[in-house]
C-alpha cells in the first residue's frame, strides 16, 4: 500500500522540495530539525505531513512559506524558486492558534487580507459576506473573537486566509487546540472548501485520523532530524464524509497499517 501513484509530469508538481536541511543554532549547541527532505504536491493535491513532535513538520512548512531560511536545499512553487523573507504570491498559511485581531469584529477580521490587497470596500464586503455563509458564521460579522467558541474562532481564522483565495494552501496544525468533535466538523468545512476551489494543500498533522480523513497522501516523518520514512497513499473516495468516513474497515485498516510506523517514530522522539 506504499506510494501507488504514478510520478506525475514536472509541470504538474505546483510544490516542490529537494534536498532539504535545516540546522538552527540554540545557544551555541547545533540542533539539526530537517534531513535531506525532498517531495512534490501536484496541482490540486491534499497531502498531510505527519510526525511526531519535534520532527521537524513546522520547520518544513516554515520554509517553504519563506519565513524559515533553509540550510541548504531547494524549494520550488510553480517552478521558481522562493526567496526567504518574501512572501510568495498565491500562498496561504493557516497557523496553529488562531490569530484573529480581538480588536476587530469577524468581518473586519476576514477581510483584513483585502484590506492589504487594496481590493474596493463593496468587493470586500461581497467577498466577505460570501465567506461567513461558507463558515457558518453568517449571523456573527459584528461579533467580536471573544464571543465566539473555539471551532468559530477557527473557521473564522481559515476563512480570513481562504478570503485571498490563495491556490496553494499551508496549514499547520489548524485544528490541533480543538475537541474531537469540533474537530471533525471542520474537517467537513475544509473537505466541502476544498472540493469546489481544489487548492494544493499542504497540511500538517500530528493526528493520524485526520491524515486519513483529508488528504490524498501522508508523507510520514521520522523523529528529529526530520527525514521522510514512507509515503502512504489515501484511496478513499471523493467527496468524503469526514463522520462516516471513521466507521469504514478501509480506515481501520489504513490506520492499523500506518499506526504501527508512526509509533515507532514517537517511542524514538520520546527517548530522546
Ligand atoms: N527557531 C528555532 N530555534 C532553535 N530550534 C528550533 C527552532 N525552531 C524549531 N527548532 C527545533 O527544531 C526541531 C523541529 O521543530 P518543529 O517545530 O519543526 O517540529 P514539529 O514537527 O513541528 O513539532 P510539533 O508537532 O511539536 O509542532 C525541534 O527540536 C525544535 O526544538
Ligand atoms: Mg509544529
Amino acid at each position: 500500500m506504499h506510494e501507488a501513484r504514478s510520478v506525475a509530469s514536472p509541470e504538474m508538481q505546483r510544490i516542490d522540495v529537494s534536498g532539504l536541511c535545516k540546522t538552527f543554532q540554540l545557544a551555541g549547541t547545533a540542533i539539526e530539525a530537517v534531513r535531506d527532505v525532498s517531495f512534490s504536491v501536484r496541482r490540486g493535491e491534499f497531502v498531510a505531513l505527519l510526525g511526531p513532535s519535534g520532527s521537524g513538520k513546522s520547520t518544513v512548512l516554515n520554509m517553504i512559506a519563506t519565513l524559515v531560511k533553509p540550510t541548504s536545499g531547494r524549494i520550488l512553487i510553480d517552478g521558481t524558486p522562493v526567496v526567504p523573507g518574501h512572501a510568495t504570491p498565491n500562498v496561504g498559511y493557516v497557523f496553529q492558534r488562531d490569530t484573529l485581531f480581538p480588536w476587530r469584529t469577524v468581518a473586519e477580521n476576514i477581510g483584513y487580507g483585502l484590506q492589504l490587497m487594496g481590493v474596493p470596500a463593496a468587493e470586500r464586503k461581497e467577498r466577505i459576506s460570501a465567506c461567513l455563509k461558507q463558515a457558518g458564521l453568517q449571523d456573527f460579522g459584528n461579533a467580536y473573537p471573544s464571543a465566539l467558541s473555539g471551532g468559530m474562532r477557527q473557521r473564522a481564522a481559515l476563512m480570513r486566509t481562504l478570503v485571498v483565495e490563495p491556490q496553494v494552501l499551508l496549514m499547520d496544525e489548524p485544528f490541533g487546540a480543538l475537541d474531537t468533535h469540533t474537530k471533525i466538523e471542520m474537517h467537513d468545512v475544509l473537505l466541502r472548501i476544498w472540493e469546489r476551489e481544489q487548492q494544493t494543500v499542504l497540511f500538517v498533522t500530528h493526528d493520524l485520523g485526520e491524515a486519513l480523513t483529508l488528504a490524498d497522501r501522508i508523507i510520514l516523518f521520522s523523529a528529529r532530524p526530520g527525514q521522510i520514512k514512507e509515503s502512504f497513499a489515501v484511496d478513499f473516495a471523493r467527496p468524503r464524509n469526514a463522520v462516516k468516513i471513521r466507521e469504514t474497515p478501509r480506515y481501520a485498516e489504513l490506520f492499523q497499517f500506518i499506526w504501527h510506523s508512526l509509533g515507532e517514530e514517537f517511542m524514538k522522539s520520546r527517548s530522546r
